[in-house]
């Protein structure tokens, strides 16, 4: 029988996990599960016999590729597949998807909530600042991005967005107003937003350079990755500038020494949050459910990342 195995180091909501019960049933096949685990070699051992694997930012090693023997397809569950050795996938002869679009809302009202928790310190009982009628700049306008912008022109803000890849009239069209540059949307705007995919080209991307060109009392919001942040340039710019913020749904590697040294400027989530609502989870992994029934009973590869 068809075995598919949900691995979530961070697991989903159980509404999520019964709904993909259900269709993985439904289709005849059988579901494993391992949440929680703590050790990559659990997940080595675990995907021994399956042949379909669903994950959230869990990684999929060559290790992991290499002791599927049955694998056929492996979802991640979200957006970003950085998680993913496509490589040893495609060597394989493994399918990779993702479910784009499906936690987007989830990410979105994050980054909005984070702002407003930087603009208020952190809900500390001192005046703050309101982020209507400020900039917010969308770097990159993707599911994620053009949810914030959309948000963000509903708290009253001006927002702004870069994207290299999509059209200035489908930015337009928003009401969103596109810049020509990455360096124009960071000196313009009040708030940063990321969005931004970690790959060998976005990684470190965003240090001192782009961020020194912020206005005073600037904030970063990241809801990407961290690996797209050059620490030591975002350290630096930290020190050189008491009113620059920095909040993150992904802690950086230094955070505890940023925590520190710049009390009530930093802020990250304990864990990567931005996903995790139920309605996130029943979306992304009901998505990865369908996905890996429709491959397997009628070969659809809509959505694989491995082309
Ligand atoms: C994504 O890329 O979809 C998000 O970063 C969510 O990741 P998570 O499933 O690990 O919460």
């Amino acid at each position: 029988m068809t075995k598919v195995l949900v691995a979530t180091e961070k697991p989903f909501a159980k509404a999520a996990v019964d709904g993909i019960r259900k269709i993985v049933e439904e289709a005849g096949f059988e579901l494993a599960l391992l949440e929680k685990y703590t050790d990559h070699n659990d997940l080595i051992k675990a995907v021994a016999d399956v042949d379909a694997l669903i994950v959230r930012s869990d990684k999929v090693t060559k290790e992991v590729v290499d002791a599927a023997k049955n694998l056929k397809i492996v979802v991640r569950a979200g957006a970003g597949y950085d998680n993913l050795d496509l490589a040893a996938c495609s060597a394989k002869g493994v399918v990779a998807m993702n479910t784009p679009g499906q936690n987007s809302n989830a990410v979105a009202e994050l980054a909005i909530g984070m702002m407003i928790y930087m603009a208020r310190n952190q809900f500390q009982p001192v005046s703050g600042t309101e982020i209507a009628g400020k900039k917010i700049g969308i770097h990159a306008y993707g599911n994620v991005g053009k949810l914030v912008a959309k948000y963000g022109k509903g708290f009253g803000m001006e927002v702004f967005a870069f994207d290299p890849f999509v059209d200035k009239a489908v930015i337009e069209n928003d009401g969103v107003k596109p810049v020509g540059s990455i360096e124009e949307l960071y000196s313009t705007c009040d708030y940063v937003s990321l969005h931004i995919p970690a790959n060998e080209k976005t990684k470190k991307s965003i240090g001192y350079d782009l961020l020194s060109k912020m206005p005073q009392g600037a904030t970063l919001v990241n809801t990407a990755r961290k690996e797209v942040i050059d620490e030591d340039g975002l350290k630096k710019v930290l020190e050189e500038r008491p009113d620059f913020k920095y909040a993150t749904d992904i802690m950086a590697d230094c955070h505890a020494e940023l925590v520190e040294k710049f009390q009530g400027r930093v802020f990250a989530t304990p864990k990567k949050m931005g996903a995790q609502t139920k309605e996130a989870n029943v979306n992304a992994g009901l998505a990865a459910a369908r996905q890996i029934v429709a491959y397997i009973k009628n070969g659809d590869t809509t959505f694989q990342v491995n082309k």
